[in-house]
C-alpha cells in the first residue's frame, strides 16, 4: 500500500514535469496572441461592413464571426501560471481574477454567436456586431497592457 502510494506520487511528479515542458514547447504566449491576431483579422472584414464602407456580405460576415467565436473560446486556455512573464501584453490581473477574465471571454463568445444568428441583413447584423465589439474594449481595459 505504502509502496503503491509512493509510486503514484512519483508518477505524478514525472507527469507534472512532462506537462510543464509541453507547455513551454508550445508557447502559450504565442498561441494566445495568434488567437487574438485571428480575431483582429476577422474585425478587418466586419468593421468596414458595419460602417457601410464595404458591401454587406452575409457569408463573409459568418466566416469572420465564426473565427471570433472559435478563437475566443480557446483563448483563456492559454494562460498557465508563469506565462505573465515574457513578451506579453497580458496584465497580472488576469491571474488574480481568472474567473472574471474568463467571464469576459464568454461574454464575447455569447455575443459573437448572437451576431451569427443575426447575419440575415445589414440591419440585423449591425446592432448585434456593435454589442459584440464592445467586449474588446472592456476586456482590454482591464487585462491588456496599454501599448
Ligand atoms: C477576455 C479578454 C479579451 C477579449 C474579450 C478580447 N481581448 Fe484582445 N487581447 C486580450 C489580451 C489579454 C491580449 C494580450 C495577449 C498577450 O500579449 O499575451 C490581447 C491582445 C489582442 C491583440 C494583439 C495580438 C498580438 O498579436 O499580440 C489584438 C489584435 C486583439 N487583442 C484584438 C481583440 C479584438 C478585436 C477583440 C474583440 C473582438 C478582443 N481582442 C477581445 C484580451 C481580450
Amino acid at each position: 500500500m505504502h509502496f503503491l502510494a509512493k509510486s503514484a506520487a512519483l508518477a505524478m511528479v514525472i507527469l507534472g514535469c512532462a506537462s510543464v515542458s509541453v507547455v513551454a514547447a508550445d508557447d502559450p504566449i504565442k498561441t494566445r496572441q495568434d488567437l487574438m491576431g485571428g480575431i483582429g483579422k476577422a474585425m478587418k472584414v466586419l468593421v468596414p461592413m458595419a460602417q457601410g464602407k464595404t458591401a454587406y456580405d452575409a457569408a463573409k460576415a459568418t466566416d469572420a464571426l465564426n473565427a471570433v467565436a472559435t478563437n475566443i473560446a480557446d483563448f483563456p486556455n492559454h494562460f498557465p501560471a508563469g506565462s505573465d512573464q515574457g513578451k506579453t501584453d497580458a496584465m497580472p490581473a488576469i491571474w488574480e481574477k481568472m474567473d472574471d477574465f474568463k467571464a469576459h471571454a464568454t461574454s464575447l463568445e455569447t455575443d459573437a454567436k448572437a451576431a451569427l444568428a443575426a447575419t440575415a441583413s445589414l440591419d440585423t447584423f449591425k446592432p448585434a456586431f456593435m454589442k459584440m465589439a464592445g467586449n474588446c474594449k472592456s476586456c482590454h481595459e482591464a487585462y491588456r497592457k496599454p501599448s
